[in-house]
């Protein structure tokens, strides 16, 4: 008898055992994928925002918007147009450094100077980021 409740226990503070281990394993497991899913979640908004950013300090939302036509094009139909196209990139750099007409109707985009190379990259990659 003595025996029996002596083992009884011992059975259940393993079993006890095992179960809090397992789930302090799982929590910490969850916890570190709801981490990465986070972590990921922020680090694409944080882009979505310095390109925002920077937009916006470069005068570019004078003439643009996102998703409608200002007196130039939405970005997100900038970036549909664009679609797969690699070159697309290199040309739009050009584009918004030296402006340009006629790739959306008669009215030019007038050059941009205050924006350098590494600035008008980042600008076009968020653009033809938009949808
Ligand atoms: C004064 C108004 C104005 C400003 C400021 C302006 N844009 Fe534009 N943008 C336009 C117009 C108008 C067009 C359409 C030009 C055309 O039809 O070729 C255009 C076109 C574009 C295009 C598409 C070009 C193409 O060939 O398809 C991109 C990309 C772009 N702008 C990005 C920018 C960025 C980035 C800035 C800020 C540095 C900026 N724009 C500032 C008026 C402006």
């Amino acid at each position: 008898m003595a025996f029996n409740v002596h083992w009884e226990n011992t059975v259940e503070l393993l079993a006890e055992l095992s179960s809090t281990y397992l789930e302090k394993t799982m929590k910490r497991n969850l916890m570190m994928v709801g981490m990465v899913v986070a972590s990921a979640f922020a680090s694409q908004a944080a882009m979505a925002d310095a390109g925002m950013d920077l937009a916006k300090a470069k005068n570019c939302l004078a003439c643009h918007a996102v998703s409608t036509k200002l007196v130039g094009p939405a970005y997100k139909d900038v970036a549909a147009k664009y679609a797969g196209q690699k070159d697309a990139e290199a040309k739009l750099v050009t584009k918004v450094m030296k402006g340009g007409s006629g790739a959306w109707g008669a009215i030019p985009m007038p050059a941009n100077p205050q924006v350098s190379d590494a600035e008008a990259k980042t600008l076009v990659k968020w653009v033809l980021a938009q949808k």
